[in-house]
């Protein structure tokens, strides 16, 4: 059995979250739990998590990140309007205050390879998240002083991703993956791997 693959396949980025669930918190610590176990430069661990469960303090969250996005979406171009309307993608973030519990997700600049670190222990935890039986998105909002303002965070912190936590509202498709023989090469650039 590979667990794992089972699990990787299984993951996918959940946009609409059914609200007032009852989690218990102590799944999210497991899955914070497996994250910081991820390998960092330097084992600096430059990775800090802000769980945020307050229903007012999401919702400042959302109307920051919502005047951020209705900018960003009039300047993107056609092909990613497209891109996004087929998700159904727009400029509403009703997951940040849907999801009854969203982790907000620094790194710390003063750490070497801090983003690259950090961004594996978000891998680590999406995929703990699932084994949960918990679904997740990893958001990467455009502004993000604001957000750091409005929540005191140090300056030495940056925000990498909102990951709002939940159970889906509504089922969807897996975005489809490319094949392995395009993405995997051996002993020459573009020899795929003949199984
Ligand atoms: C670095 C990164 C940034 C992302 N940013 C956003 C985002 O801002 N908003 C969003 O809705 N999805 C975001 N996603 C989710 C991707 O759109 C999603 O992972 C991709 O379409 C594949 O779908 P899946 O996760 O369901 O397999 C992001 C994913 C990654 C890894």
């Amino acid at each position: 059995m590979n667990k794992l693959l089972d699990l990787a396949k299984k993951r996918k980025s959940i946009r609409n979250y059914k609200e007032d669930d009852n989690i218990e918190l102590e799944k999210i610590l497991y899955a914070l739990r497996v994250a910081l176990e991820a390998p960092s430069g330097r084992n600096c661990q430059p990775w800090q998590f802000l769980i945020i469960r307050d229903k007012e303090t999401k919702k400042i969250i959302r109307s920051i990140c919502e005047a951020a996005e209705k900018e960003f979406h009039m300047k993107i171009n056609n092909e990613f309007k497209e891109w996004l309307k087929k998700r159904g993608i727009t400029w509403r973030k009703t997951f940040l205050t849907e999801a009854p519990y969203l982790i907000l997700v620094y790194s710390n600049k003063e750490c070497p390879y801090s983003i690259q670190s950090t961004w594996i222990a978000i891998g680590y935890l999406i995929l703990a998240l699932e084994e949960q039986g918990l679904a997740s998105l990893t958001y990467t909002p455009s502004k993000t002083i604001e957000i750091n303002k409005a929540l005191n965070i140090p300056k030495k912190y940056r925000l990498e991703t909102i990951i709002p936590i939940g159970y889906p509202a509504k089922e969807k498709e897996k975005e489809p993956r490319m094949k392995p023989s395009e993405k995997i090469f051996i002993d020459e650039w573009g020899k795929p791997l003949k199984q």
